[in-house]
């Protein structure tokens, strides 16, 4: 049950608690399902600036957000972060705000994972796709999975509350390695949640030809593990399950096969401050807008994010075996 006090209600009677903000569509890797080999970034100036991103997190967070997770592209490319997350981490003081998490491709965590603790991050997010160095190169047409393996290292020295691993399965693409991931995340006391391609943006390969629904991951790692449903929600889109006598849960994130949109509870903000009110749609407001030419009035802002609660959609129309109609990258958008 949603018992929170949020202000932002929409005309569904969901309260939006979580909000995904994305902070920069650059990134170091070019994940076949999520970028084309050759992207054209967003320039500067349209970019929220990280002054504004923490104006908008805070009104939002004033408004009864408790969840922010800060996405990308990748977030930590971008300069200055960490002093970001030190400005959103205190919102925990003075708002809303109980839960600070990012998600990210772990290829700085060396770097950073220390300072995200210290600056009040609680859970990260990373991505991992293959364990085969060869095929994780090829995946992500540029990662090295060393570096990232020594960044979900840092991440465990760094003592966040839990890591969680994303795989994106492809059928003739990485789907021999479910039950090796699922392996990889127990024996480093890890969850892992196994993600649906979804229809976002043009690339290179046809994606209902690679598409592997959560069923036949869910029945491939039956096989192998004792897998109990949990009552686990981290007011996220996974449904989790339990492995037995491990600390690990495998949660399964299913926008085709089981649809889970009627439970929404978030909003994502874009990187250029659009504010987008379901994922699979384009319905939005431009917060940039109104910060850009009343940049002192937060009143006005926080009022724009009540409004836009009458605009939110029932829920996305995604059909993987149409081309998108969605055209924004998950770089964009934020996951
Ligand atoms: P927690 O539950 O907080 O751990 O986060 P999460 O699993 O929701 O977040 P993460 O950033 O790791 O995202 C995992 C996948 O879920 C990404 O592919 C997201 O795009 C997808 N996702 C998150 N929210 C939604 C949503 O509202 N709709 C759809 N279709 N996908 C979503
Ligand atoms: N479909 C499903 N998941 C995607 N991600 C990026 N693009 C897509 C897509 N088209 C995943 C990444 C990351 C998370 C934020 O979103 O693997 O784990
Ligand atoms: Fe970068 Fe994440 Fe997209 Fe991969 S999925 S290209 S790591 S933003």
């Amino acid at each position: 049950m949603n018992t929170s006090t949020s202000q932002l209600v929409d005309n569904f009677g969901r309260k939006v608690t979580y909000v995904r903000m994305s902070i920069t569509d650059r990134c170091d890797f070019r994940c076949v399902y999520c970028m084309d080999e050759e992207m054209t970034f967003m320039p500067r100036n349209q970019v929220l600036s990280l002054e504004e991103i923490v104006l908008i997190l805070r009104a939002f967070c004033e408004l009864g957000v408790e969840k922010v997770r800060i996405t990308g592209g990748e977030p930590l490319v971008r300069r200055d972060v960490d002093w970001l997350f030190e400005q959103v981490g205190q919102l925990k003081q003075t708002t809303a705000l109980k839960e600070l998490t990012i998600t990210t491709n772990g290829s700085q965590l060396t770097k950073y994972a220390d300072s995200l603790v210290a600056a009040g991050v609680d859970r990260v997010n990373i991505s991992l796709d293959s364990l085969n160095a060869q095929r994780f190169l090829e995946l992500t047409r540029t990662g090295k999975l060393d570096t990232v393996l020594s960044g979900i290292d840092a991440a465990k020295q760094a003592g966040f509350k839990r890591i969680k691993l994303n795989a994106v399965i492809m059928k003739g693409r990485n789907d021999d390695e479910i039950v090796d991931l699922a392996q990889f995340a127990i024996d480093h006391d890890l969850d892992i949640s196994y993600i649906e391609e979804m229809p976002l943006g043009q690339v290179t390969h046809q994606r209902h030809e690679s598409f592997c629904s959560s069923d036949e991951v869910l029945a491939k790692l039956q096989k192998s593990f004792e897998l109990h449903p949990s009552v686990t929600n981290t007011g996220g889109p996974s449904r989790y399950y339990q492995v037995a006598g491990t600390s690990s849960k495998i949660g399964f994130i299913s926008p085709h096969s089981h649809n889970f949109c009627e439970s929404c509870n978030r909003v994502r903000v874009t990187t250029e401050g659009r504010l987008l009110l379901c994922l699979g749609q384009e319905h939005s407001i431009d917060l940039r807008a109104i910060i850009r030419e009343y940049p002192d009035d937060i009143e006005r802002l926080k009022q724009a994010m009540i409004d836009s609660m009458d605009i939110k959609p029932e829920g996305h129309d995604f059909d993987i075996k149409e081309q998108p109609i969605i055209f924004r990258h998950m770089s964009v958008t934020g996951g």
